[in-house]
């Protein structure tokens, strides 16, 4: 995402104003006798009965937190399918659980609101891995006949959320080269909608999950994206951060294990007639040429839809990083201008980002957490949407802190560094807090509602603007 994803000058298509519109086990295991001396046999068989097993304990584990990447033709660089896949690595397991490094999640769960679909493991399970490795990993007899053995997903036709509303596939197949650098690219799939249609939830699904590190999407209703495309030889063109052009909406993301949300019931996203979709692609290259046609699943709202998802940003786009510092701190805020309710935040920056924390200021002096990222890791962007709605009333102020490292690191782009400011492509960097609102109260089935928040963001934007220029005179 970037910065064209602000609200702009330019205007969304006519119409937009006038339609309605996610203990520790090893004192259990020993199960040695409270008394103390040998456990009788019968004991013996309750401890075996409390060690946990890869048939009861570890196998529904992996199954729920880790083998939608590992396994075969997914991101993991290995299966966990099987009990043998398992028992190989156990100690690597408990190692990566241990540091929180699998399954990737990037946000600190002890900081803000309780986030949708956090995949960390718990205390618990955490414990229970270190267990079983312990225990040099027994199989354990599987609960019955007849509980399943870890099957792998088919990929064809099962959608996450069922069957999606309307299907975009990329209309070319896109060739990835065995090697070389990471490539970022987009692709236009026209909507071919007639009608101003509001979308409760999009699934991205990569057509070759080998080589699809990360997708997103974006919504352009004035063909800029079109005539990128046209311009450049091949299928779509290139573009590091986001679409590359002035977007007109955006329609969230795909990272390998991520959970496919609906907005919350009554909350839609916008999306014009006629309107296309650009579709984002980085494919990180495998070792082997890889295709792939990736397609996008829209879901439309099922029920009247009485508030729209905004996005907007605390962006900063002046700092300066002077290279051999390591530590460099950024800030950013968005003046809250209406009374809004926040459903989830999209942290971002690029390869020199080292740590990323969202508040928000209320008015009243209180200070509400958002997010912290402490280890900023460029491959993992995501959005993270909070359990309950966040209040923010007018009046807030919601404050970006970022610290970046421009010295020199493996990440680093620049060999020896040198200094970086904002811009679009891998090589700069960027500073921005997105934050996805909705309108407290907003009503749209209510005859006379406008749907006015864009317009709201897009005006407050556009005084900014005139301020920085009238500064500049
Ligand atoms: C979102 C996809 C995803 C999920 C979910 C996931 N992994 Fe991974 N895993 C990866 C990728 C990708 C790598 C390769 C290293 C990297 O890119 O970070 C990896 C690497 C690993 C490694 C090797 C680490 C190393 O340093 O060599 C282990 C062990 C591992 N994962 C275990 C797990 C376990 C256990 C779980 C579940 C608790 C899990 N992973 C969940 C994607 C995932």
């Amino acid at each position: 995402m970037l910065l064209e994803n602000r609200p702009s000058d330019a205007r969304r298509q006519p119409g937009r104003s006038t339609t309605t519109r996610w203990l520790c086990f090893a004192a259990l295991a020993l199960g040695a006798p409270a008394e103390g001396g040998e456990p009788t046999p019968e004991r013996k068989v309750a401890a075996s009965e409390r060690e946990p097993t890869y048939a009861r304990d570890v196998q529904p584990l992996l199954q729920a937190k880790c083998s939608n990447c590992h396994q075969r033709g997914r991101v993991g660089p290995f299966a966990l399918m099987t009990y043998e896949q398992a028992k190989k690595r156990a100690f690597d397991i408990a190692s990566v659980v241990d540091s929180r490094t699998m399954p990737p999640w990037k946000a600190d769960p002890d900081f803000g609101p309780r986030l949708k679909h956090d995949p960390s493991l718990t205390r618990a399970e955490i414990a229970l891995l270190h267990e079983w490795a312990e225990a040099n990993a027994p199989r354990g007899e599987p609960a019955s006949q007849a509980s399943p053995t870890a099957a792998e997903t088919s990929d064809e036709d099962d959608w996450l959320l069922g069957k999606p509303d309307i299907v975009l596939e990329m209309s070319e197949e896109f060739v990835v080269p065995a090697s070389g650098p990471d490539i970022y690219r987009c692709f236009v799939l026209p909507s071919n909608l007639s009608r101003d249609v509001y979308v409760s939830a999009v699934e991205f699904r990569p057509g070759n999950r080998r080589v699809v590190h990360h997708m997103m999407g974006f919504i352009d209703v004035r063909g800029g994206a079109r005539a990128r495309d046209a311009a450049e030889s091949g299928p779509g063109y290139a573009s590091y951060s986001g679409a590359g052009v002035i977007i007109d909406g955006e329609l969230g993301g795909y990272a390998a294990g991520n959970q496919v949300v609906h907005l919350p019931e009554g909350v839609g996203r916008f999306l014009p007639r006629g309107s296309d979709i650009v579709v984002q692609i980085h494919y990180h290259p495998t070792g082997k040429v890889e295709r792939d046609r990736s397609r996008v699943g829209l879901h439309l709202c099922r029920k009247p839809v009485r508030q729209t998802i905004e996005w907007a940003n605390a962006t900063n786009d002046k700092f300066r990083l002077p290279p051999g510092e390591s530590n460099i701190e950024v800030k950013a805020s968005w003046f809250v201008p209406v009374d809004v309710e926040a459903l989830g935040v999209t942290p971002h920056m690029h390869e020199l980002g080292r740590d990323f924390r969202m508040t928000a200021a209320l008015p009243g002096g209180k200070v509400q957490d958002l997010i912290y990222i402490p280890q900023w890791d460029p491959s993992w962007q995501s959005t993270y949407y909070f359990e309950e709605r966040v209040p923010l009333p007018k009046g807030t102020t919601v404050h970006v802190v970022a610290h970046y490292d421009n010295s020199a690191h493996a990440r680093n782009p620049h060999r020896p560094p040198r200094l970086v400011g904002w811009g679009p492509d891998a090589s700069d960097e960027m500073c921005v807090g997105y934050i996805g609102v909705v309108k407290k109260g907003q009503d749209l089935t209510r005859p006379g509602e406008r749907d006015d928040l864009y317009q709201i963001l897009a005006e407050q934007y556009m005084r900014k603007l005139a301020r920085e220029r009238s500064r500049r005179r």
